[in-house]
Protein backbone atom coordinates (compact mmCIF):
# COMPACT_ATOMS: atom_id res chain seq x y z
CA UNK A 1 0.00 0.00 0.00
CA UNK A 2 2.96 2.18 0.40
CA UNK A 3 3.67 2.03 -3.07
CA UNK A 4 -0.17 3.28 -3.51
CA UNK A 5 0.85 5.98 -1.16
CA UNK A 6 3.92 6.99 -3.65
CA UNK A 7 2.36 7.01 -6.91
CA UNK A 8 -0.79 9.48 -5.38
CA UNK A 9 2.05 11.70 -4.54
CA UNK A 10 4.19 10.96 -6.96
CA UNK A 11 5.19 15.37 -7.39
CA UNK A 12 5.55 15.24 -3.43
CA UNK A 13 3.24 18.04 -3.51
CA UNK A 14 2.17 17.03 0.27
CA UNK A 15 6.08 17.11 1.23
CA UNK A 16 6.27 20.59 -0.20
CA UNK A 17 3.19 21.49 1.21
CA UNK A 18 4.02 20.86 4.38
CA UNK A 19 7.48 22.89 4.35
CA UNK A 20 5.80 26.21 2.59
CA UNK A 21 3.09 26.00 5.42
CA UNK A 22 6.00 26.01 8.23
CA UNK A 23 7.58 28.26 6.44
CA UNK A 24 4.75 30.76 6.12
CA UNK A 25 3.61 30.63 9.86
CA UNK A 26 7.61 31.43 10.81
CA UNK A 27 7.89 34.61 8.43
CA UNK A 28 8.04 37.71 9.98
CA UNK A 29 5.51 39.44 7.60
CA UNK A 30 8.16 42.00 6.28
CA UNK A 31 8.25 42.59 2.37
CA UNK A 32 11.67 40.98 0.85
CA UNK A 33 13.28 43.93 -0.45
CA UNK A 34 15.19 42.26 -3.67
CA UNK A 35 14.73 38.64 -5.32
CA UNK A 36 18.41 38.05 -6.58
CA UNK A 37 16.41 35.08 -8.97
CA UNK A 38 14.13 37.71 -10.51
CA UNK A 39 16.65 40.55 -10.53
CA UNK A 40 18.71 38.04 -12.68
CA UNK A 41 15.94 37.26 -15.33
CA UNK A 42 15.22 40.61 -15.09
CA UNK A 43 18.76 41.72 -16.40
CA UNK A 44 19.17 38.43 -18.83
CA UNK A 45 15.32 38.91 -20.07
CA UNK A 46 14.25 43.00 -19.56
CA UNK A 47 10.89 44.34 -21.02
CA UNK A 48 10.95 47.05 -23.60
CA UNK A 49 14.13 49.93 -22.71
CA UNK A 50 15.25 53.08 -23.00
CA UNK A 51 17.90 53.59 -25.66
CA UNK A 52 20.00 56.67 -27.06
CA UNK A 53 21.65 56.76 -30.31
CA UNK A 54 25.59 57.81 -29.92
CA UNK A 55 26.68 57.53 -32.57
CA UNK A 56 25.35 57.64 -36.68
CA UNK A 57 27.48 56.46 -39.76
CA UNK A 58 27.20 55.78 -43.23
CA UNK A 59 28.37 52.48 -44.34
CA UNK A 60 27.60 52.46 -48.05
CA UNK A 61 25.91 54.61 -50.19
CA UNK A 62 22.00 53.36 -49.23
CA UNK A 63 22.96 51.96 -45.37
CA UNK A 64 23.70 53.63 -42.51
CA UNK A 65 24.83 52.28 -38.74
CA UNK A 66 22.81 53.80 -36.01
CA UNK A 67 24.71 52.67 -32.39
CA UNK A 68 22.66 52.68 -29.02
CA UNK A 69 23.52 52.42 -25.86
CA UNK A 70 21.35 51.33 -22.79
CA UNK A 71 20.19 54.27 -20.56
CA UNK A 72 19.73 52.25 -17.48
CA UNK A 73 23.67 50.93 -18.26
CA UNK A 74 22.76 47.22 -18.75
CA UNK A 75 21.92 45.49 -21.84
CA UNK A 76 21.04 41.99 -22.02
CA UNK A 77 23.76 39.68 -23.41
CA UNK A 78 22.83 38.50 -27.12
CA UNK A 79 24.06 35.67 -29.68
CA UNK A 80 26.21 37.17 -32.85
CA UNK A 81 22.76 36.81 -35.30
CA UNK A 82 20.09 37.97 -33.15
CA UNK A 83 18.10 40.69 -33.87
CA UNK A 84 16.28 43.74 -31.64
CA UNK A 85 12.69 45.11 -32.26
CA UNK A 86 13.02 49.24 -31.84
CA UNK A 87 9.82 51.34 -31.46
CA UNK A 88 10.41 54.30 -32.88
CA UNK A 89 8.12 57.46 -32.84
CA UNK A 90 7.24 58.87 -36.26
CA UNK A 91 4.88 61.96 -35.20
CA UNK A 92 2.06 61.58 -32.94
CA UNK A 93 2.59 57.34 -33.74
CA UNK A 94 4.98 54.64 -32.50
CA UNK A 95 5.81 52.06 -34.67
CA UNK A 96 7.75 49.01 -34.26
CA UNK A 97 10.26 47.73 -36.71
CA UNK A 98 12.89 44.88 -36.22
CA UNK A 99 16.57 45.33 -37.24
CA UNK A 100 19.49 42.48 -36.76
CA UNK A 101 22.08 43.51 -34.48
CA UNK A 102 25.12 44.59 -36.97
CA UNK A 103 27.70 44.70 -34.08
CA UNK A 104 29.28 41.78 -32.43
CA UNK A 105 28.46 40.53 -29.04
CA UNK A 106 32.06 41.11 -27.67
CA UNK A 107 32.00 44.83 -28.88
CA UNK A 108 28.90 45.51 -26.59
CA UNK A 109 30.90 45.76 -23.17
CA UNK A 110 34.11 47.59 -24.73
CA UNK A 111 32.83 50.97 -23.93
CA UNK A 112 31.91 52.71 -21.25
CA UNK A 113 28.31 51.74 -21.50
CA UNK A 114 26.82 48.79 -23.32
CA UNK A 115 26.02 49.58 -26.69
CA UNK A 116 24.81 47.49 -30.04
CA UNK A 117 24.46 48.54 -33.60
CA UNK A 118 22.04 47.95 -35.86
CA UNK A 119 22.57 48.89 -39.50
CA UNK A 120 19.48 49.76 -41.94
CA UNK A 121 19.40 50.14 -46.02
CA UNK A 122 17.84 52.83 -47.71
CA UNK A 123 16.99 51.93 -51.38
CA UNK A 124 14.24 54.66 -53.03
CA UNK A 125 11.18 55.39 -50.85
CA UNK A 126 11.08 53.30 -47.81
CA UNK A 127 8.29 54.19 -45.02
CA UNK A 128 11.28 53.53 -41.89
CA UNK A 129 14.26 54.19 -43.53
CA UNK A 130 13.46 57.26 -44.87
CA UNK A 131 12.17 58.25 -41.23
CA UNK A 132 15.36 56.50 -39.77
CA UNK A 133 17.53 58.62 -42.63
CA UNK A 134 16.26 61.89 -41.97
CA UNK A 135 15.17 61.70 -38.30
CA UNK A 136 17.21 59.57 -36.09
CA UNK A 137 20.03 61.72 -34.93
CA UNK A 138 22.71 61.14 -32.16
CA UNK A 139 21.19 62.22 -28.37
CA UNK A 140 17.88 60.78 -29.32
CA UNK A 141 16.03 58.21 -27.41
CA UNK A 142 13.64 54.72 -28.55
CA UNK A 143 12.70 51.94 -26.51
CA UNK A 144 13.81 48.68 -28.34
CA UNK A 145 12.99 44.92 -27.03
CA UNK A 146 16.43 42.62 -27.56
CA UNK A 147 17.40 39.79 -28.20
CA UNK A 148 15.06 38.46 -30.07
CA UNK A 149 15.04 35.43 -32.86
CA UNK A 150 17.04 31.99 -33.06
CA UNK A 151 19.29 32.90 -36.32
CA UNK A 152 22.73 32.03 -34.96
CA UNK A 153 25.55 29.48 -34.29
CA UNK A 154 24.34 26.53 -31.73
CA UNK A 155 27.69 24.04 -31.76
CA UNK A 156 26.00 21.21 -30.82
CA UNK A 157 23.92 21.55 -33.54
CA UNK A 158 25.85 23.11 -36.49
CA UNK A 159 28.95 21.90 -38.25
CA UNK A 160 31.94 24.16 -37.84
CA UNK A 161 31.78 24.98 -41.88
CA UNK A 162 28.87 27.63 -42.06
CA UNK A 163 28.39 28.48 -45.09
CA UNK A 164 26.18 32.26 -44.90
CA UNK A 165 24.52 33.22 -47.98
CA UNK A 166 23.34 37.31 -47.79
CA UNK A 167 21.35 39.20 -49.92
CA UNK A 168 21.15 43.16 -49.82
CA UNK A 169 21.02 44.16 -46.22
CA UNK A 170 20.73 40.17 -45.15
CA UNK A 171 24.44 41.23 -44.76
CA UNK A 172 23.77 42.58 -40.86
CA UNK A 173 23.27 39.55 -39.11
CA UNK A 174 26.51 37.86 -41.13
CA UNK A 175 28.69 41.10 -40.35
CA UNK A 176 27.72 40.16 -36.20
CA UNK A 177 29.16 36.88 -36.61
CA UNK A 178 32.07 37.12 -38.90
CA UNK A 179 33.53 39.99 -36.31
CA UNK A 180 32.61 37.87 -33.59
CA UNK A 181 34.21 34.94 -35.24
CA UNK A 182 37.62 36.90 -35.64
CA UNK A 183 37.49 38.83 -32.62
CA UNK A 184 35.45 37.27 -29.95
CA UNK A 185 34.52 34.14 -28.08
CA UNK A 186 30.68 32.78 -29.12
CA UNK A 187 32.31 31.29 -32.67
CA UNK A 188 35.41 29.17 -31.50
CA UNK A 189 37.56 26.93 -34.55
CA UNK A 190 34.45 27.94 -37.14
CA UNK A 191 35.07 28.72 -40.76
CA UNK A 192 32.92 30.96 -42.47
CA UNK A 193 32.27 31.70 -46.27
CA UNK A 194 30.26 34.51 -47.26
CA UNK A 195 28.32 34.37 -50.52
CA UNK A 196 27.43 37.84 -50.30
CA UNK A 197 24.58 38.72 -53.67
CA UNK A 198 24.33 43.11 -54.60
CA UNK A 199 22.87 44.48 -57.82
CA UNK A 200 25.95 46.51 -57.94
CA UNK A 201 29.23 46.94 -56.38
CA UNK A 202 28.73 50.07 -54.48
CA UNK A 203 25.54 48.40 -53.10
CA UNK A 204 27.67 46.28 -51.05
CA UNK A 205 27.38 47.08 -47.50
CA UNK A 206 30.78 47.03 -45.19
CA UNK A 207 32.57 46.48 -48.12
CA UNK A 208 35.98 47.54 -47.17
CA UNK A 209 35.21 46.23 -43.12
CA UNK A 210 34.58 42.66 -44.55
CA UNK A 211 37.93 42.70 -46.72
CA UNK A 212 39.96 43.88 -43.56
CA UNK A 213 38.12 40.35 -41.37
CA UNK A 214 38.88 38.49 -43.98
CA UNK A 215 42.44 39.28 -44.17
CA UNK A 216 42.41 39.22 -40.32
CA UNK A 217 41.54 35.44 -40.33
CA UNK A 218 42.27 33.70 -43.76
CA UNK A 219 42.43 30.36 -42.61
CA UNK A 220 38.97 30.55 -40.91
CA UNK A 221 37.31 33.57 -43.18
CA UNK A 222 36.50 33.58 -46.60
CA UNK A 223 34.61 36.60 -48.60
CA UNK A 224 32.56 36.19 -52.18
CA UNK A 225 30.76 39.25 -53.74
CA UNK A 226 28.28 38.25 -56.43
CA UNK A 227 27.18 40.72 -58.31
CA UNK A 228 24.14 40.66 -60.49
CA UNK A 229 24.12 43.80 -62.48
CA UNK A 230 27.48 44.64 -63.60
CA UNK A 231 28.82 42.90 -66.06
CA UNK A 232 32.70 44.24 -65.69
CA UNK A 233 32.96 43.06 -62.34
CA UNK A 234 36.22 40.66 -62.27
CA UNK A 235 34.60 38.02 -59.70
CA UNK A 236 31.43 35.91 -59.61
CA UNK A 237 28.59 37.69 -61.49
CA UNK A 238 24.34 36.15 -61.33
CA UNK A 239 22.49 35.23 -58.75
CA UNK A 240 23.11 32.90 -55.99
CA UNK A 241 22.30 29.74 -57.39
CA UNK A 242 23.74 25.88 -57.06
CA UNK A 243 27.12 26.60 -59.45
CA UNK A 244 27.91 29.46 -56.97
CA UNK A 245 26.95 27.51 -54.09
CA UNK A 246 28.68 24.11 -55.05
CA UNK A 247 31.78 25.69 -55.95
CA UNK A 248 32.49 27.17 -52.52
CA UNK A 249 30.41 25.21 -49.93
CA UNK A 250 32.96 22.71 -48.57
CA UNK A 251 32.41 19.78 -46.86
CA UNK A 252 29.02 19.05 -45.05
CA UNK A 253 28.52 23.02 -44.02
CA UNK A 254 25.84 24.30 -42.59
CA UNK A 255 24.01 26.94 -44.03
CA UNK A 256 23.15 30.48 -43.06
CA UNK A 257 20.54 32.43 -44.92
CA UNK A 258 19.34 35.61 -44.73
CA UNK A 259 18.11 38.28 -47.46
CA UNK A 260 14.79 39.43 -49.22
CA UNK A 261 12.45 36.39 -49.58
CA UNK A 262 12.42 36.37 -53.48
CA UNK A 263 16.32 35.26 -52.43
CA UNK A 264 14.75 32.47 -50.34
CA UNK A 265 12.66 30.69 -53.06
CA UNK A 266 16.06 30.84 -55.24
CA UNK A 267 18.20 29.43 -52.77
CA UNK A 268 15.97 27.03 -51.76
CA UNK A 269 15.67 25.01 -55.16
CA UNK A 270 19.79 25.29 -55.76
CA UNK A 271 19.64 23.58 -51.45
CA UNK A 272 17.26 21.25 -53.19
CA UNK A 273 19.38 20.62 -56.28
CA UNK A 274 22.43 19.89 -54.19
CA UNK A 275 20.38 17.52 -51.69
CA UNK A 276 21.17 19.65 -48.46
CA UNK A 277 19.51 18.25 -45.58
CA UNK A 278 16.85 20.88 -44.27
CA UNK A 279 18.70 20.63 -40.74
CA UNK A 280 21.85 21.78 -42.03
CA UNK A 281 19.51 24.60 -43.04
CA UNK A 282 18.79 27.89 -41.22
CA UNK A 283 16.65 30.97 -42.40
CA UNK A 284 16.71 33.97 -40.84
CA UNK A 285 13.25 35.99 -40.82
CA UNK A 286 13.18 39.02 -42.91
CA UNK A 287 9.68 40.77 -43.19
CA UNK A 288 6.92 39.89 -45.46
CA UNK A 289 7.29 39.64 -49.42
CA UNK A 290 7.25 42.82 -50.85
CA UNK A 291 4.43 42.37 -53.50
CA UNK A 292 1.95 39.75 -51.53
CA UNK A 293 0.02 39.11 -54.55
CA UNK A 294 3.08 36.88 -56.50
CA UNK A 295 2.35 34.77 -53.14
CA UNK A 296 1.84 31.31 -54.10
CA UNK A 297 -1.89 30.88 -53.46
CA UNK A 298 -3.10 34.69 -53.36
CA UNK A 299 -6.36 35.14 -54.51
CA UNK A 300 -6.04 37.65 -57.04
CA UNK A 301 -9.98 38.73 -56.72
CA UNK A 302 -9.26 40.18 -53.71
CA UNK A 303 -5.86 42.50 -54.77
CA UNK A 304 -7.49 45.57 -55.29
CA UNK A 305 -10.44 46.01 -52.15
CA UNK A 306 -10.20 47.89 -49.30
CA UNK A 307 -11.76 46.01 -46.47
CA UNK A 308 -13.50 47.80 -42.99
CA UNK A 309 -11.76 46.17 -39.78
CA UNK A 310 -13.95 46.93 -36.86
CA UNK A 311 -10.66 46.74 -34.27
CA UNK A 312 -11.70 45.49 -30.33
CA UNK A 313 -9.20 46.09 -27.64
CA UNK A 314 -10.45 46.31 -24.38
CA UNK A 315 -13.74 48.19 -24.02
CA UNK A 316 -12.58 50.32 -27.19
CA UNK A 317 -13.75 49.18 -30.56
CA UNK A 318 -13.18 51.01 -33.82
CA UNK A 319 -13.73 50.72 -37.41
CA UNK A 320 -10.72 51.33 -39.54
CA UNK A 321 -10.16 50.72 -43.58
CA UNK A 322 -7.31 48.33 -44.77
CA UNK A 323 -6.01 47.51 -47.85
CA UNK A 324 -5.91 44.29 -49.59
CA UNK A 325 -1.83 44.52 -50.47
CA UNK A 326 -1.24 45.60 -46.56
CA UNK A 327 -1.02 43.43 -43.51
CA UNK A 328 -3.82 44.19 -40.67
CA UNK A 329 -0.45 45.31 -38.44
CA UNK A 330 0.38 48.22 -40.75
CA UNK A 331 -3.29 48.64 -41.51
CA UNK A 332 -3.67 49.18 -37.43
CA UNK A 333 -0.16 51.50 -37.84
CA UNK A 334 -1.86 53.51 -40.16
CA UNK A 335 -4.79 54.27 -37.99
CA UNK A 336 -2.80 54.91 -34.89
CA UNK A 337 -4.25 52.37 -32.40
CA UNK A 338 -1.22 51.12 -30.65
CA UNK A 339 -0.03 47.81 -32.03
CA UNK A 340 3.42 46.13 -31.17
CA UNK A 341 5.08 43.61 -33.00
CA UNK A 342 8.57 41.92 -32.72
CA UNK A 343 9.87 39.85 -36.11
CA UNK A 344 7.03 41.37 -38.36
CA UNK A 345 7.36 37.98 -40.06
CA UNK A 346 4.52 36.03 -38.83
CA UNK A 347 7.12 33.85 -36.74
CA UNK A 348 7.17 34.50 -33.27
CA UNK A 349 3.77 35.06 -31.97
CA UNK A 350 3.94 37.91 -30.02
CA UNK A 351 1.62 40.00 -31.69
CA UNK A 352 -1.40 36.97 -31.98
CA UNK A 353 -4.79 38.17 -31.84
CA UNK A 354 -8.52 36.70 -32.21
CA UNK A 355 -9.72 37.01 -35.67
CA UNK A 356 -13.77 37.12 -34.54
CA UNK A 357 -15.07 37.16 -38.07
CA UNK A 358 -13.61 37.79 -41.82
CA UNK A 359 -10.96 36.02 -43.96
CA UNK A 360 -7.59 36.87 -44.21
CA UNK A 361 -4.52 35.42 -46.57
CA UNK A 362 -1.24 34.28 -45.26
CA UNK A 363 1.44 33.15 -47.46
CA UNK A 364 2.75 30.12 -46.69
CA UNK A 365 6.39 31.78 -46.42
CA UNK A 366 5.44 33.56 -42.97
CA UNK A 367 2.63 31.09 -41.41
CA UNK A 368 4.02 30.63 -37.73
CA UNK A 369 0.41 30.18 -36.51
CA UNK A 370 0.30 27.12 -34.25
CA UNK A 371 -2.08 24.04 -35.57
CA UNK A 372 -4.46 24.78 -33.05
CA UNK A 373 -4.30 28.39 -33.46
CA UNK A 374 -5.90 27.94 -36.62
CA UNK A 375 -8.48 25.77 -35.77
CA UNK A 376 -9.52 28.14 -32.63
CA UNK A 377 -9.45 31.68 -34.57
CA UNK A 378 -6.23 33.14 -33.74
CA UNK A 379 -4.39 34.72 -36.18
CA UNK A 380 -0.64 37.17 -36.65
CA UNK A 381 -1.77 40.45 -37.60
CA UNK A 382 1.96 41.41 -39.04
CA UNK A 383 1.68 38.62 -41.84
CA UNK A 384 -1.94 38.69 -42.45
CA UNK A 385 -4.19 40.34 -45.12
CA UNK A 386 -7.64 40.86 -45.55
CA UNK A 387 -10.05 39.13 -47.57
CA UNK A 388 -12.91 40.38 -46.33
CA UNK A 389 -14.14 42.64 -43.84
CA UNK A 390 -12.82 41.48 -40.45
CA UNK A 391 -14.13 41.68 -36.82
CA UNK A 392 -10.86 41.60 -34.75
CA UNK A 393 -9.73 41.60 -31.00
CA UNK A 394 -6.29 42.75 -30.40
CA UNK A 395 -4.30 42.72 -26.78
CA UNK A 396 -4.39 45.78 -24.78
CA UNK A 397 -0.91 47.12 -23.78
C1 LIG B 1 14.23 39.92 -38.26
C2 LIG B 1 14.38 41.11 -39.19
C3 LIG B 1 15.60 41.77 -39.25
C4 LIG B 1 15.76 42.86 -40.10
N1 LIG B 1 16.97 43.47 -40.16
C5 LIG B 1 17.16 44.50 -41.02
C6 LIG B 1 18.44 45.12 -41.15
O1 LIG B 1 19.41 44.73 -40.48
N2 LIG B 1 18.56 46.18 -42.01
C7 LIG B 1 17.50 46.64 -42.77
O2 LIG B 1 17.67 47.62 -43.51
N3 LIG B 1 16.28 46.06 -42.67
C8 LIG B 1 16.09 45.01 -41.82
N4 LIG B 1 14.85 44.43 -41.72
C9 LIG B 1 13.71 45.06 -42.44
C10 LIG B 1 13.16 46.23 -41.58
O3 LIG B 1 12.53 45.73 -40.42
C11 LIG B 1 12.11 47.08 -42.32
O4 LIG B 1 11.10 46.23 -42.79
C12 LIG B 1 12.71 47.85 -43.47
O5 LIG B 1 13.59 48.83 -42.95
C13 LIG B 1 11.65 48.51 -44.35
O6 LIG B 1 10.80 49.29 -43.56
P1 LIG B 1 9.47 49.95 -44.18
O7 LIG B 1 8.76 50.63 -43.10
O8 LIG B 1 9.83 50.76 -45.38
O9 LIG B 1 8.68 48.73 -44.77
P2 LIG B 1 7.87 47.54 -44.02
O10 LIG B 1 8.49 47.29 -42.71
O11 LIG B 1 7.85 46.49 -45.02
O12 LIG B 1 6.45 48.21 -43.83
C14 LIG B 1 5.49 48.10 -44.88
C15 LIG B 1 4.87 49.40 -45.26
O13 LIG B 1 4.15 49.89 -44.19
C16 LIG B 1 3.71 51.19 -44.55
N5 LIG B 1 3.45 51.86 -43.30
C17 LIG B 1 3.64 51.28 -42.13
N6 LIG B 1 3.24 52.08 -41.15
C18 LIG B 1 2.82 53.18 -41.69
C19 LIG B 1 2.30 54.38 -41.14
N7 LIG B 1 2.14 54.56 -39.87
N8 LIG B 1 1.97 55.35 -41.98
C20 LIG B 1 2.15 55.17 -43.29
N9 LIG B 1 2.63 54.05 -43.85
C21 LIG B 1 2.96 53.06 -43.06
C22 LIG B 1 4.74 51.73 -45.48
O14 LIG B 1 4.12 52.00 -46.73
C23 LIG B 1 5.72 50.58 -45.61
O15 LIG B 1 6.28 50.52 -46.88
C24 LIG B 1 14.67 43.32 -40.90
C25 LIG B 1 13.44 42.66 -40.83
C26 LIG B 1 13.31 41.56 -39.99
C27 LIG B 1 11.98 40.85 -39.95
S1 LIG C 1 5.29 40.09 -34.63
FE1 LIG C 1 6.03 38.07 -34.74
S2 LIG C 1 4.28 37.00 -35.41
FE2 LIG C 1 3.68 39.05 -35.57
Amino acid sequence: MKVNGFFKDVSGASRDEKRRRAAFDQADGKVVGVDPIRQTALELHPGPQKLKVTKVTDVSPTARTFRFEAVSGVLPPFQAGQYASLLFQVGEESICRPYSISSAPYMARTGEKPYFDITVRRKGPNFMPDHLFEELKEGAEVAGSLPLGHFYYESLRDSKNLVCLAGGSGITPFYSMIQEAVHGSQLPDVHITLLYGSAKSNDIIFRQELDRLEQAAPDRIRIVHILSDEPDWKGEKGFLGTEVISKYMGEDPTFFICGPQVMYRFVAKALAELKIKERRIRREVFGTPRDITRSEGYPMEAADKTFRITVRRGIHEDVIEADAKEPVAVALERAKIPFLTDCRSGECGFCRSQLISGRVFVSPDGDGRRAEDKILGWFHPCASYPLSDLTIKIPIY
